[in-house]
This record gives C-alpha cells, structure tokens and sequence, in this order.
C-alpha cells in the first residue's frame, strides 16, 4: 500500500498465528473501543477463519487488523465484522480503510454485513460513512442500542449492504425487534427506504474525509 502520508511503507496481507501478539498489542491500544481477548480466541479466528481476517504491518510489526465472520448459519451472504482497529501511532494514513478493502473482495456472495459501533466514537462513524461511500454501498443505523455488553459501552448495530441487494435483505431489522432496546428519542418509526435513501443523499453530497 503507497501511503501518501510519509507513514512508511504499509503491507496489507492474511495473518499469520506468529501475528496474535501483535493484534493483541494493536487492539490494547483501541481501548476502550476494542476488547482484547485471550491468544487462544485470535489463534481460533485465523484457524478457522482466517481468510476474511487481515493485517496491516509497518516495518515489521502489526500495526492494523481487521477480522470479519461469515454468519451463513443467519442468511446466506451475512457477515459480521468484529474488530477493526489501527495502533494509534498509525492511524490517520487510511490504513482502517485499506484493511476493509482488503476484505470485502473475500466476502463471496456479499448481501448484509454487519457490525457496531459506539455512540460516542465519532472515528469509527467516519470511518464507515467513507468506506460506504467508496464502495457504494448502503450504510443503515437500525434503531437499536445493543445491551449487556462490556464496560459503558453504548453500541449501535448498523448494516451495510450493496446496492443490488433488494429491501428484503434489510427490512428485517426494522424495529421492533426481539433483544435491542430502542434510543431515546428515537420513538418516531421511520421506514427502511426512508433510511436508506437518507444514506444515499449523504453519499451523493459528501466525498471521501468529509
Ligand atoms: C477508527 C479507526 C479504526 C480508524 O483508523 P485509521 O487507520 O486512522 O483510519 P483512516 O486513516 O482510514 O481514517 C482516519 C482519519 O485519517 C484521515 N486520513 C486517511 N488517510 C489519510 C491520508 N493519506 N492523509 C491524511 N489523512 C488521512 C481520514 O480522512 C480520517 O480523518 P477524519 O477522522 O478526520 O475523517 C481508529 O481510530 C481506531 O483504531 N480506533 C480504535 C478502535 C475502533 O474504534 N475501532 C472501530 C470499532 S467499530
């Protein structure tokens, strides 16, 4: 990968076990946004799924990484990305997005992908507006904040999807659903389309880094 910023030289490629500390040392370093989990959880996710999962190395060491599942078991074509995260001494080069963009050509078959995000990590958000911008896909917030999880975290759950994929594929997370509760001041149902062509008007009006 050419970094435009003077970063160095950044290599995007599958990991290997010899990795896990080195994702282990970059997703300590995205706290609180990121939970590390035990060696034998990584070791896990490269062994079994270790071809939708990606590093970023910097002069040798991990410096990014990204792990996306294939959930077939909910729908043919679902996937979930877990983590994604750069070490802070490298973010701000596009390496987050090089990461995804690695991946999504691995998604065979790609209708929803989901994944959540804070509602306070502004970055994250970013992140994925730009990422569905430049791959024209549809960004959608479901209206759900996503209980029982660790620490004060306040996560949303969000799906992306392609543009050819039809209604179907999303209208499924059309509240009420069993197990999220609904935001505050959120009470208002808005219909799917109407949500999707919000993300739409923001993908026609706003380029890359806005
Ligand atoms: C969110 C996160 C993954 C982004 O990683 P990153 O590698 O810095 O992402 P990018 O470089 O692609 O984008 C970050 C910023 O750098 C800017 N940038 C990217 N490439 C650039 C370049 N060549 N020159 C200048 N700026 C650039 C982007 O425009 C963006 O700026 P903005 O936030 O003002 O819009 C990172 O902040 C992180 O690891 N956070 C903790 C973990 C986390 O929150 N993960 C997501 C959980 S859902």
């Amino acid at each position: 990968m050419n970094d435009r910023n003077g970063c160095g030289c950044i290599k995007i490629r599958t990991p290997r076990a010899e990795d896990i500390p080195g994702i282990r040392r970059v997703v300590a370093d995205c706290a609180p946004y990121l939970t590390n989990y035990a060696e034998y959880l990584y070791f896990r996710d490269l062994h079994c799924n270790g071809q939708t999962t990606c590093v970023a190395e910097l002069g040798g060491e991990v410096v990014g990484w990204c792990s996306i599942f294939p959930a077939p078991a909910l729908a043919p074509g679902r996937f979930f990305l877990h983590q994604i995260g750069t070490a802070s001494r490298a973010r701000h080069h596009g390496i987050a997005e090089e990461l995804f963009f690695y991946l999504l050509p691995k998604l065979a078959g790609l209708k929803v992908l989901q994944f959540t995000i804070d509602r306070k990590n502004t970055a994250a958000q970013k992140l994925f507006h730009r990422i569905a911008v430049r791959a024209g896909l549809r960004l959608l917030k479901t209206p759900g904040v996503i209980p029982l999880l660790e620490g004060d975290s306040d996560d949303e759950l969000y799906v992306m999807t392609p543009d050819e994929a039809d209604g179907s594929e999303v209208a499924q997370f059309e509240p009420p659903y069993e197990g999220w509760r609904r935001h505050d001041g959120e009470r208002k149902r808005r219909s799917i389309s109407n949500r999707i062509s919000e993300t739409e008007r923001t993908r026609d009006t706003r380029g890359p880094g806005d």
